[in-house]
């Protein structure tokens, strides 16, 4: 038997008494205790009372792929796999997909509780804790130039800073190219990939890490300031979320795809974390202060009387302290 079942009993965080657990999943009380032992595996933190049995202080929001199927929009979804744990869900659709390519305009998407290996932009980990954030990834096929795609990324940005404002994240910024920043801290980021013969169309895959439970009080191994929902006072339940962005990413990218980034454009100027601030371009003798970006998706820094367009594929920007 999987996992699944025994952390549903007891994402309500109340007691449960090994026998009863048994009961209810028709298994031996030894069972649920090897079950247990894989669930702190997991991360999960379980605290077992003699006299009281078994909870998971404070419960748990666990993704339910049910709840996610039921609310996101089903035609263009060949499927969602919602995962316990895998190394990284953008790894795993890559992987999935080359065995099985999708048709054109339809999505592939895995979620999963956690990663062991959540990779971010410039070969960085992102730190993936059980049950608590998003770890989202989306694939499908691009037929065209891989030219097309500039400015992907930078529309996904747009769609997710949208959606949130939408179920009531005010503040949401984007740092060019692909973190969202709320109160000058990272909430999330995206991270797009491409593979296949990149003459004939490609495979995309988008990835989503976004903090929604994280507390700060639990988490030491970030080396950059972040933000979760739940920092921020928001409560959503994930499964709610995680539909609302498999629906969103869908409807931006059949956009992106139809017309490019020009209707996304104008939207960015709202979420322009960079936009005044003095930066510096990492790996580039440039600094300057963010003039925003241009039709293509390049980021402008205006240097020494100049507007200089930067790449997000050449370059990353950091803001830029007093000792620069
Ligand atoms: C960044 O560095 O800002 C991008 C982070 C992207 C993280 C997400 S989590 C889901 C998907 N799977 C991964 O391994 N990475 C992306």
């Amino acid at each position: 038997m999987g996992l699944r079942p025994l952390l549903s009993i007891l994402s309500s965080g109340e007691y449960f008494s090994g026998v009863l657990l048994g009961e209810k999943l028709g298994v031996s009380r030894t069972a649920i205790w090897k079950m247990m032992a894989k669930i702190e595996e997991l991360g999960v933190d379980v605290e077992c009372v003699k006299g009281k049995g078994y909870r998971v202080k404070g419960g748990l929001d666990l993704i339910e792929k049910d709840i996610v199927n039921r609310l996101c929009c089903r035609d263009q979804v060949a499927f969602c796999d919602v995962l316990l744990d895998v190394e990284s869900t953008s790894s795993y659709l890559m992987e999935k997909m080359a065995r099985n390519a999708l048709a054109d305009n339809v999505f592939g998407f895995c979620l999963s509780e956690r990663q062991t290996k959540g990779r971010g932009r410039r070969g960085r980990q992102w730190v993936s804790p059980f049950g608590q954030n998003i770890y989202l990834s989306a694939s499908y096929f691009f037929p065209g130039d891989v030219s097309g795609l500039a400015g992907l990324s930078l529309s996904i940005g747009i769609a997710i800073a949208e959606l949130l404002m939408d179920v009531g994240v005010s503040g949401v910024q984007l740092k060019w190219p692909n973190d969202l920043i709320i109160g000058g801290k990272k909430l999330g980021g995206i991270l797009v990939e491409l593979s296949g013969e990149m003459t004939q169309g490609c495979m995309v895959s988008i990835g989503i890490g976004l903090n929604v439970g994280m507390r700060a009080s639990e988490i030491d191994t970030i080396d950059q300031p972040w933000a979760s929902l739940i920092e921020e006072g928001v409560s959503i339940r994930r499964s709610q979320l995680a539909a609302k962005l498999i629906e969103d990413i869908v409807a931006a990218v059949t956009q992106f795809n139809e017309r490019g980034f020009a209707e996304f454009f104008p939207l960015w100027q709202q979420y322009d974390y960079l936009k005044g601030k003095q930066l510096a371009v990492v790996g580039a003798d440039i600094s300057g202060i963010g003039a925003g970006i241009n039709e293509s998706g390049e980021m402008l820094i205006q240097s020494n009387g100049q507007i200089i367009s930067v790449n997000a594929g050449e370059v990353s920007v950091r803001v830029a302290t007093n000792s620069d």
